[in-house]
């Protein structure tokens, strides 16, 4: 298995990249799949799946346990994994990478530990409109056990934050949680200089980074937040993988989240020391072919570039801004930022008055899997005063004919739904 070649400033060769993603050359209902449900997950190339394949058949083994050969191969490729992804977001250690089941799993470590440790009556926390539930449910669990105020971001009527009122609304807040990228609206948020007003506010900050790792440049250290979690699978990684993470010092602070083995130094019936980091927060047998699959999905994006991914979708989602509102004017209507600028290609759809859920069934019957629903974002569902959307999302893997593929389907929806009874 070859990784891709480096394009710098070339465009991507997207042919090239499909060929690289076995599932990309499947059928559905008798059409070549056309994949754009990359923000829900992304398929998994050949590298990706080989590590898995290989890891299995010949150095499967627990780690951090065992003294022979294959425990101590799984260990490394372990440990290995743990620095390549330290390297890719930019983090000065790799013991500040933890690694989780998911980012979902990652944020409610901090809400867990570091917030159950320092937040109480009286105290606040300062979210966004545009956050996925993952990064509101765990702060309304915290508010109803501490009594925790949660304060919510605005947005402007164009889908971006509004930061008219962020200094005042910083005011007495412990920490500022926000996404980098919304996974509704594909807004792409300034997280340096979020992060920097929370600091000028005495707060801390954490980033999701879901939604943007996968698709641009990411550096903890330039963004100067304090947290940051994310998800293996939406970046080509296998499912079951996710990261936290944080700075050394607060995450030495922390208490641990889960106990049991792995997570300790030393356990005496009168109680327990915690292990160092990284492994403090990682308690139990870890996803060990999961992180190595991971590490392996790291690769595979350096070797394309994220320059040239941000690059390339920057076109992509451009091009499909222009030609389906070009086409479908009015019957059309895409959520979130009209340009590129600060804009992933995340595309929320609503088209004439068809529900996304009928809308992605008659898109699946020729092939095209796009995600309808409220893609667990529903305090901004209610703000852009719809029950659902549908949602196509792009890729490293996808282009310009992906995108006349679904605005052909389009015009085909309109139609057959323009002569049922209503
Ligand atoms: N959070 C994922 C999505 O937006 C599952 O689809």
């Amino acid at each position: 298995m070859t990784l891709p070649v480096d394009s710098t400033d070339a465009p991507l060769d997207t042919a090239a990249i499909k060929a690289d993603f076995p599932l990309l050359n499947r059928q559905v209902n008798d059409h070549q799949i056309v994949y754009l449900d990359s923000a829900a997950t992304s398929q998994k190339p050949r590298l990706v799946i080989d590590t898995l394949d290989r890891y299995y058949e010949e150095i499967n083994a627990n780690v951090h346990r065992g003294a022979y050969h294959i425990a101590e191969l799984a260990t490394s490729a372990t440990e290995d994994a743990r620095a390549r992804i330290q390297r890719f977001i930019g983090a000065p250690s790799a013991s500040e990478v933890i690694f989780t089941k998911n980012a979902t799993e990652a944020i409610n470590l901090i809400a867990y530990s570091w917030g159950r440790a320092n937040l109480n009556e009286g105290d606040a926390i300062l979210i966004t409109a545009l956050e996925h539930h993952a990064n509101i449910v765990p702060w309304q669990q915290l508010a109803s056990e501490r009594g925790v105020e949660i304060r919510w971001l605005p947005l402007t009527d164009d889908g971006r934050l509004d930061l008219t009122d962020l200094d005042q609304m910083l005011d007495g807040v412990s920490l500022f949680a926000f996404s980098a990228a919304s996974n509704v609206l594909g807004t792409l948020t300034p997280v340096r200089q979020l992060a920097d007003a929370a600091h000028e506010a005495g707060a801390l900050c954490l980033v999701d980074a879901s939604q943007a790792l996968p698709h641009l440049p990411t550096d903890v250290t330039a963004w100067d937040c304090d947290f940051m979690a994310f998800t293996g699978h939406k970046m080509c990684g296998p499912t079951g993988i996710g990261v936290l993470w944080g700075r050394a010092e607060l995450l030495d602070a922390m208490p641990p989240f889960l106990g049991g083995g792995e997570m300790i130094l030393n356990v005496t019936r009168e109680g327990f020391i915690p292990n160092e980091l990284p492994w403090k927060f990682e308690a139990g047998t870890p996803p060990i072919a999961e992180i190595i699959g991971l590490g392996a999905a790291v690769s595979y994006l350096e070797a394309i570039g994220m320059e040239t991914v941000r690059a390339h979708e920057i076109a992509l989602t451009d091009y499909a801004l222009r030609t389906l509102n070009e086409r479908h004017g009015d019957d059309l209507v895409i959520h979130g930022p009209t340009d590129t600028d600060d804009r992933g290609g995340v595309l929320s759809i609503c088209y004439r008055d068809i529900h996304p859920h009928d809308l992605s069934q008659v898109l699946d019957q020729r092939g095209i899997c796009v995600r309808a629903g409220h893609h667990c974002a529903k305090p901004l569902m209610k703000l852009l005063g719809v029950g659902a959307t549908a949602r196509a999302s792009v890729y490293i893997y996808n282009d310009e004919s992906d995108v006349d593929l679904l605005s052909d389907a389009l015009a085909e929806a309109g139609e057959f739904f323009s002569h049922q009874p209503a």
